[in-house]
């Protein structure tokens, strides 16, 4: 029996690594890749999506969405991922082409066909958000929506306040906090520190030989340096492909609560927090002004994830890449 997925991809070089998983894992259809700007510009997204799918020899259909955020202008981390967002080294797609739909068109028809789906997000919510605007009934018919963004309880990677996906693009990720979906949000703490490949592991993909493998490597060579700049950790750091294996196993979560989680729109220090009610005190008399809308907007709160079985997460991981 096939779980139905939906991706919706910023295709950097992690992002690369969570198409494969995706692709790879017997039991998951992708029934639609569907590609927004954000890590880089759109059409470079989209080119590496359908690189990465050719890598698999896989067909799914990739459908170009949101060139920009919906009220701000375009912030890239071609920085972390280099400029072409998958290390520069020229991967381009040969004989793969991009769907003529809009992402936005191809995400509502899918959830439509395909009721109870699993969405996975990987990048800036945008496309999600505007699905969801244009059709009050969407967020019923999708069974998980899994969300690698934010930064619970702890501190961001683009700002002091703030995770990339969701500095990005804010007010699309409080209209998708805020659709009633059944959200499970991976924070990009759940990447770093062991949970990082580290040199042996990244040797021995290596030393496989097999291109998917190799690819995952090397795709990532920037963002290995980057990840050392900005924190001093050594190792491949792969946030979408946490939430990746979360998606495909929930079980990797070792530790998940669900809480309210409202999205900073206003501040500019704060822009793109997640901030987590950790606490449960949305519902007291002192804050129930302010939360009551988002309380109102959560029946089933979010889904926190706290910690992962690292362990785990790696050998599916490497199985994916090396078998
Ligand atoms: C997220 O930002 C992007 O750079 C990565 O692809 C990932 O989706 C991590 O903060
Ligand atoms: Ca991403």
């Amino acid at each position: 029996m096939h779980r139905t997925f939906l991706i919706d991809t910023d295709t950097g070089s992690d992002d690369a690594v969570a198409l494969i998983m995706a692709l790879r894992t017997p039991d998951i259809r992708v029934a639609a890749i569907t590609v927004v700007a954000g890590n880089i510009p759109l059409a470079q997204a989209t080119s590496n999506a359908l690189y990465t799918a050719e890598l698999c020899n896989s067909n799914v259909p990739i459908f170009a969405g949101a060139s920009h955020p919906l009220k701000r202008a375009l912030c890239c981390a071609d920085w972390f991922h280099g400029e072409d967002g998958l290390g520069d080294h020229g991967y381009k797609p040969k004989t793969r082409a991009v769907e003529k739909k809009h992402a936005v068109d191809a995400i509502i028809e899918t959830i439509r066909a395909n009721s109870g789906l699993t969405i996975v997000t990987l990048g800036p919510l945008t496309n999600v958000a505007l699905a969801l605007q244009r059709d009050g009934n969407l967020a019923a018919s999708v069974g998980r929506c899994v969300i690698m963004g934010g930064n619970p309880c702890c501190e961001g990677n683009i700002t002091p306040a703030a995770e990339f996906n969701i500095y990005v693009d804010p007010e699309a990720a409080r209209i998708v906090f805020h659709s009633g979906m059944n959200i499970e949000m991976v924070g990009w703490h759940l990447c770093r520190g062991a949970a990082a490949l580290n040199q042996q592991e990244i040797d021995g993909l290596l030393a496989s030989k097999k291109p998917l493998a190799e690819f995952a490597v090397v795709s990532n060579s920037i963002a290995a340096e980057s990840y050392h700049t900005q924190t001093g950790e050594y190792g491949i750091c792969l946030p979408d492909p946490t939430a990746m294996g979360i998606a495909i196993d929930p079980k990797l979560c070792l530790d998940g609560t669900s809480h309210y989680v409202e999205i900073e729109t206003q501040s500019e220090l704060n822009r793109g927090l997640t901030m987590v009610d950790k606490l449960n005190v949305a519902h007291d008399r002192r804050n129930i002004e302010i939360w009551g809308p988002t309380i109102q907007a959560q029946p089933n709160k979010i889904h926190v994830c706290w910690t992962m079985n690292v362990p785990a997460w790696k050998k599916f991981l490497f199985s994916l890449l090396t078998e």
